[in-house]
């Protein structure tokens, strides 16, 4: 029973059978399991629900993260994103996804040294990245060199372990810089950087991207704070399509680095992670603020979409928009204004005051100013879904660790309507038309 005393069931009838079936509601859904008693024939397989990409169907019950895209609304485990961009590290959110609450000082002290303590790869790596062509995409790179850290460490496989699990979050998010920088070293064919265990998480991550003959890398604190900053926007995002590539292939229970290569090439992907190097690419085709009207016209014909605008879950400005576009600046202030930010701010505003954008609901989302930060710092777009890839590793772990404690989830096997042929014989080639 529901407070006001009503009841929390859905009845519904089979017209076929004018027979009706009370379902329970919880959490306000049905379990699609309860439709599987629907049928018109007792030895019939049953009623199931029909979601090409689970656009209505929760895969699972999370503590993680909360969305509400119609207000423009993301928490980690409670926290408004602005919040934590603004007070919190990148480790501390690492802490808070993976346990559930901030960590106290001791806590983060730990925490930090073991993610330190783990930022090395072994030296086989290396020749391995060496392997791949001079001009192969970071990620491809990446993707490969996490699968294969299952092969270093094969006490990864034993996932029913929470020390194993937990060992092998502090390795993989202490890893991903490493790989993701030599990754980039390797297309610059520059020599690959150790980690530099004094410095921070990110930087560390830029003395490996950036450090030459210096003897000590010393980041720039604008620069590392930034950096920082946006690996937490990019931390977690509930059940999108890489945090469910983790979830379902980690539901086999194989071990976590093959679970994150599955992720990490769901991201590769142009409609997840490779948005934000398409935002620079339209800028750039846009030329100057003079043509904006004109590609705007374009887009409101169908002829193109507006990059880094609009998106499936927010109807509202994507909170984390909102904190890049402030720290574009800050990073400018620092490096030098990357001339495609001012291109970008007149975009949005002309875009936002014009009605096509208003009625559909389309905002700037997370991709619109990020690709413009990341080539003011020197890299080239395609290492954006790289960078984007490190910031979300603590997500994808969280996600995997709760799916792996949570008693209801088991393999992930989704059901399909056949449509295909009956039973039919085999027709020797000969007599094949
Ligand atoms: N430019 C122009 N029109 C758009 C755009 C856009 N970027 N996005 C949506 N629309 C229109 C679309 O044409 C449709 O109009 P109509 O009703 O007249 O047919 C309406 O808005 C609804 O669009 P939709 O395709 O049903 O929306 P969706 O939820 O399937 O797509 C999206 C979401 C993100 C794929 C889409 O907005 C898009 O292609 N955006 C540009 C690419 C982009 O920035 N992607 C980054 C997403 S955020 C990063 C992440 O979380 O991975």
């Amino acid at each position: 029973m529901s407070k006001d005393g009503s009841k929390e069931t859905l009845t519904v009838t089979d017209n076929r059978t004018g027979k009706a079936y009370e379902l329970p509601i919880t959490n306000g859904t049905i379990r699609a399991m309860d439709l599987r008693q629907i049928k018109v024939e007792e030895n019939e397989f049953g009623m199931m629900s029909y979601d090409p990409a689970f656009t209505n169907t929760a895969s699972t019950k999370s503590k993680i993260t909360y969305i509400d895209g119609a207000n423009g609304v993301l928490r980690y485990r409670g926290y408004t994103i602005a919040d934590l961009a603004e007070n919190a590290s990148f480790l501390e959110v690492s802490y808070l996804l993976a346990n559930g609450e901030l960590p106290n000082r001791s806590n983060l002290d730990e925490f930090v040294h073991n993610i330190t303590y783990h930022t090395l790869v072994h030296e086989n790596i290396r020749q391995f990245i060496d392997a791949f062509r001079y001009d192969a995409h970071p990620m491809g790179i990446l993707t490969s060199t996490v699968a294969a850290l299952s092969t270093f460490y094969p006490d990864a496989k034993h996932v029913s372990d929470p020390e194993t699990r937990r060992l092998q979050m502090y390795r993989l998010i202490a890893k991903m810089p490493t790989l993701a920088a030599y990754a980039y070293r390797h297309r610059r064919g520059l020599p690959y950087v150790y980690p530099d265990n004094d410095l921070s998480y990110a930087g560390n991550f830029m003395s490996m991207l950036f450090k030459m003959t210096e003897v000590k890398y010393r980041p720039s604190p604008v620069i590392e704070k930034a950096l920082d900053t946006l690996f937490i926007l990019h931390a977690d995002h509930e059940q999108n399509c890489s945090a469910n590539a983790m979830r379902s292939v980690g539901s086999s229970q194989v071990d976590p680095y093959s679970a994150t290569a599955a992720a990490c090439a769901a991201l590769y992907g142009p409609l997840h992670g490779g948005a934000n190097e398409a935002v620079v690419r339209m800028l750039h085709e846009i030329g100057s603020v003079a043509k904006i009207p004109e590609y705007l016209e374009k887009v409101k014909r169908g002829e193109v979409r507006l990059m880094g605008f609009g998106h499936r879950v927010y109807k509202n400005y994507d909170p984390r928009a909102k904190v890049i576009k402030k720290l574009a600046y800050q990073v400018f202030d620092e490096v030098g204004k990357n001339p495609l930010i001012d291109m970008a701010v007149e975009l949005e505003r002309i875009a936002l005051e014009d009605d096509y954008f208003g009625s559909r609901r389309l905002y700037p989302n997370v991709d619109f100013y990020s690709g413009i930060i990341y080539q003011a710092l020197g890299l080239p777009v395609d290492m954006f879904p790289v960078l984007f890839a490190i910031g979300r590793t603590p997500g994808w772990i969280a996600q995997w660790e709760e799916l792996l404690t949570d008693e209801e989830q088991r393999i992930a096997r989704p059901r399909q309507i056949y449509l295909g042929y009956d039973e039919r014989k085999y027709v020797p080639i000969m007599q094949r038309g």
